[in-house]
Formats: C-alpha cells, sequence, structure tokens
C-alpha cells in the first residue's frame, strides 16, 4: 500500500503550508466504542451538515513531528503526551477519549505510509503530524454529538515564523485568548478561531504574530501566538508563565527539563509580568510548530523593548535549541521515553 515513489519536494525551503501526502488515519465512535479504524487515500471528510464540529465547535486537535534521523530511522517526539493532551482536551468538550496505544499505533501507520514525505536528515525539515477528534452525526441541539471520527494526517513542514531561528518581534494583543475559567488550556479549535484577527492585525503591522495577556488582568503575559513563552532572565533562570488558561506545550515542559538537567539553570513557572522585561536577556516562542523562536522585541502599547540579545540568537536559547533539536532528530541521548 505504501508509495515509494520519490516525491518532488524543495526540503530547504519548505514552510508550515499543507501538502498533500498518500494516506490519513480515520477512525469513527459510534454507540459506545471507536471502531478499528483504517488508512485513506481520501483527504476529504464526508460528515453530517448537522455535526456539532460544524457548528458548537466541538473538536480538538494535536500537533507532533516525525523526524528523520542520520542512521535513516524515524523518530516521534513525546507521542503519549500528546496523547494525553488530548485526554485532557476531549474530556472539556465531552468527547471520548482516544486510548493511548491508539493514539501512537495510528500516528505510527500514518508516519510508516507516508515514509517518503519525511523530510531528510540534515534540511532542519519534519513530518508534522495533526490527529483531531471532532462531533460528527446527524444534530441540531447545543449537546454532545451522537458520534465522533479520529483522523490523523501529516504534511512535511519547515519553520512555523519565516524567520525560523532568526529573532522575530511581537505585539502584545488588546484581544483576549481564552477566558479566565474557559477553555484556554484545551488544545480546541476555538482558541485558534479567537486569534485570528489578532494575529492577523500584528502581521499588517508587520510583526510576526500577537502576545496574549491574562484574561483577568492584562498584567501578565500567558502566550506567543500558537506558541508558549519563555524567557532567560539576568541571573540566569528559565523563566515561563503558568495560567490555567495557557495551552500545556509539549515543548515547554521538555525546554524546562532540558534547561534544569541539561543546562543546569534554574527553572520556574510562574507569573511573567510585560512591565518587566528588562529583567531578561533573551526571549522566545515555543511549540512543536514553533520550535524555538526567539523574540528580538515586543511592541506594547506605545513602547517597544527591545532584548539585550536584540536581532541575535541569544546563547542560552541557542543552548537550548540545540539540545531540543538534538534529542529530536537522535543526535543527542534522548531522557527515558521521550523518542518512540
Ligand atoms: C503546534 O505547535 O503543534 C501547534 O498546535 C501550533 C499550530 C496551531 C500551528
Amino acid at each position: 500500500m505504501t508509495n515509494t515513489a520519490t516525491v518532488d519536494i524543495d526540503w530547504k525551503n519548505l514552510g508550515f503550508s499543507y501538502i498533500r501526502t498518500d494516506l490519513r488515519y480515520v477512525a469513527h465512535w459510534k454507540d459506545g466504542a471507536w471502531d478499528q479504524g483504517t488508512l485513506t487515500a481520501d483527504n476529504k471528510v464526508h460528515i453530517s451538515e448537522g455535526s456539532t464540529a460544524l457548528h458548537y465547535g466541538q473538536q480538538c486537535f494535536e500537533g507532533l513531528k516525525a523526524y528523520r534521523c542520520q542512521d535513516g530511522s524515524i523518530n516521534l517526539f513525546r507521542p503519549d503526551q500528546n496523547a494525553a493532551r488530548m485526554h485532557r482536551s476531549c474530556a472539556r468538550l465531552l468527547m471520548p477519549a482516544v486510548p493511548t496505544e491508539m493514539f501512537i499505533e495510528a500516528c505510527r501507520q500514518v508516519v510508516l505510509a507516508n515514509e517518503r514525505f519525511i523530510p531528510p536528515y540534515g534540511t532542519g525539515g519534519a513530518l508534522y503530524l495533526r490527529p483531531y477528534v471532532i462531533g460528527v452525526g446527524d444534530n441540531i441541539g447545543v449537546r454532545s454529538a451522537p458520534e465522533f471520527l479520529f483522523s490523523v494526517f501529516c504534511t512535511p513542514v519547515g519553520a512555523y515564523f519565516k524567520g525560523g531561528l532568526a529573532p522575530s518581534n511581537f505585539i502584545v494583543s488588546q484581544y483576549d485568548r481564552a477566558a479566565p475559567n474557559g477553555t484556554g488550556a484545551a488544545k480546541v479549535g476555538g482558541n485558534y478561531a479567537a486569534s485570528l484577527l489578532p494575529g492577523q492585525e500584528a502581521k499588517q503591522r508587520s510583526f510576526a504574530d500577537c502576545i496574549y495577556l491574562d484574561p483577568e488582568t492584562h498584567t501578565k503575559i500567558e502566550e506567543v501566538g500558537a506558541a508558549n513563552f519563555f524567557a532567560i532572565t539576568r541571573d540566569g533562570r528559565f523563566v515561563t508563565p503558568k495560567s490555567p488558561s495557557i495551552l500545556e506545550s509539549i515543548t515547554k515542559y521538555s525546554l524546562l527539563d532540558i534547561a534544569r538537567d541539561r543546562l543546569g539553570l534554574q527553572v520556574e513557572e510562574g507569573d511573567v509580568y510585560i512591565d518587566q522585561l528588562d529583567q531578561f536577556t533573551e526571549a522566545g516562542a515555543c511549540g512543536t510548530a514553533a520550535v524555538i523562536t526567539p523574540i528580538g522585541g515586543i511592541q506594547n502599547g506605545e513602547t517597544f523593548h527591545q532584548f539585550p540579545s536584540g536581532d541575535t540568537v541569544g546563547p542560552v536559547t541557542r543552548r537550548l535549541y540545540d539540545e531540543l533539536i538534538g534529542i529530536q532528530f537522535g543526535d543527542r541521548p534522548a531522557p527515558d521515553g521521550w523518542i518512540v
């Protein structure tokens, strides 16, 4: 079933866009259970016009990557963590959980069936996997769907932000991404729908994206576009915001471990105030798609704050990046259980 013909892709110039690949995994939930699931060549989803995913946003998704290593093997980075986060998102939106083994097996099948789309080692690209669960079936009332669909598709990607490892500038948004007791911590489409207008306005002003503050007091940094925020303090600590409305980035938690265990830094998850940026020497956005994107400066109202690292990658950010992608591409030893 697997097509092994060479694909005509300019691997070095991949951005973050959709390239149709050969096969995707689809499973259905009905009467209390998931079916076996299959791989299909059809990249269209055929669902009832009454599907809750279409009207009431009953859906969630994940993002993870498969990496081609120097010895030809393929690494999946922490898929169990994506499965666990998807359990939490499904619980928040009243959808049935996809068992962890089923989630990882679906990812494994999709990667192997689309092996020819994995960017070669050394190009910096990876195969991005997009698992999702959506509420489907005939329905019109505001209630949980009678049926669900779980799918995983993939597409080869390069840098998410145009600059890649070159620092980008961001602007503080006047909009909120999530509500204090809302769905900010769940990876659900509604959070991203809310970010489309602010993101577009930021880009129209030549910023890479916007920074969201906490919805309650508008004093603390929460997120950077669709990624998490981290910074390095003048005394060398790795700090990152903690809040119930932040999407818990697996990359962020991996960096917390790497900073502490491999770089020997003190690490802290806590409040990061937007008016205290001058305590940081370096800052960055992190996530599966963003990997690590250094932040050059932040526009907050009339004030532009430039970090001392400016338009170069700060030394700690560089070490974090090298360690993270070294683990992902199999060049550095991985902590137990991080690679499948
Ligand atoms: C990811 O980093 O996987 C994300 O979910 C960001 C994205 C929505 C492109």
